[in-house]
């Protein structure tokens, strides 16, 4: 596969970069499109959720991407954003983040940033329209402990020096999501990155929570958990870490 050739589109004020650019992809643009806004008047998280972020305080983008992969393995497509912005903040900006599942950064237990990813169908097939907002200089008030890149380290790349570290980052990655030993090596990065394995955690979901033992990710990126002895497989939900267990 030729490398691709990233195009960046920046705005002062956006409603959402991951709305503005799922509209693009609907209307049949290429892949490669990045966006970035220095403010979102109506940015969006996962589960429904809001992102909000002062102006100028953030990393807030998102990437057009339409991978060759089966609509079971689009976790994967999710992950190598993540693990890229991962990447990008420990060499730009010297921020040794880890992932909680499925892709939230994460300082210790503190959320540094995370990932929205959505699938556009149009007339050229699906897209993946993957956002990503990275707490920089503030992290705003959320009942969940947050923090910023400027709290963990002192100093912060501007957004732009990042995003650009983080689409240096992805280059590999996205070639390696067009053949399964790519996405195998993939899986195995993303579980290297995952603060949630080894952890009791609870899966909060619409038809009840469980509780038991992160212990890993299948080949398609849903989480595996060891519920008093039974392994059960989750492909959604939300992750509370409750604990880590210590080998026995
Ligand atoms: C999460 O809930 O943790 C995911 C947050 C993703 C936020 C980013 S900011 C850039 C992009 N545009 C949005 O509206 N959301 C994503």
């Amino acid at each position: 596969m030729p490398t691709l050739a990233w195009r960046f589109e920046e705005f002062s004020e956006i409603d959402s970069t991951n709305t503005w650019l799922a509209q693009r992809a609907r209307e049949g643009e290429p892949e490669g499109l990045i966006v970035r806004a220095d403010y979102q008047s109506a940015g969006r998280g996962r589960l429904n959720r809001t992102w909000e972020a002062s102006a100028g305080s953030s990393l807030l983008c998102s990437f057009l991407l339409r991978p060759h992969v089966e609509s079971d393995d689009l976790a994967l497509v999710v992950a190598a954003v993540a693990l890229s912005t991962r990447e990008a903040l420990a060499t730009r900006a010297k921020c040794e983040a880890t992932l909680k599942w499925p892709n939230d950064l994460l300082v210790g237990d503190r959320k540094l940033g995370g990932v929205l990813a959505e699938v556009v169908t149009g007339p050229d097939g699906f897209a993946v329209v993957v956002g990503v907002g990275v707490n920089l200089t503030s992290y705003g008030a959320s009942s969940a402990p947050a923090t910023s890149v400027l709290h963990e380290v002192g100093a912060v790349p501007s957004a732009r020096e990042l995003l650009e570290s983080v689409t240096l980052a992805l280059s590999p990655r996205r070639e390696l999501l067009e053949c399964a030993s790519g996405r195998e090596k993939l899986r195995l990065e993303w579980e290297e990155a995952l603060s949630t394995l080894g952890r009791k955690v609870r899966v909060v979901r619409p038809g009840g929570d469980v509780e038991g033992v992160a212990t890993g990710i299948d080949e398609h990126g849903s989480l595996l958990v060891d519920v008093n002895g039974e392994m059960q497989s989750f492909n959604i939900g939300d992750v509370v870490h409750l604990r880590t267990v210590e080998p026995s």
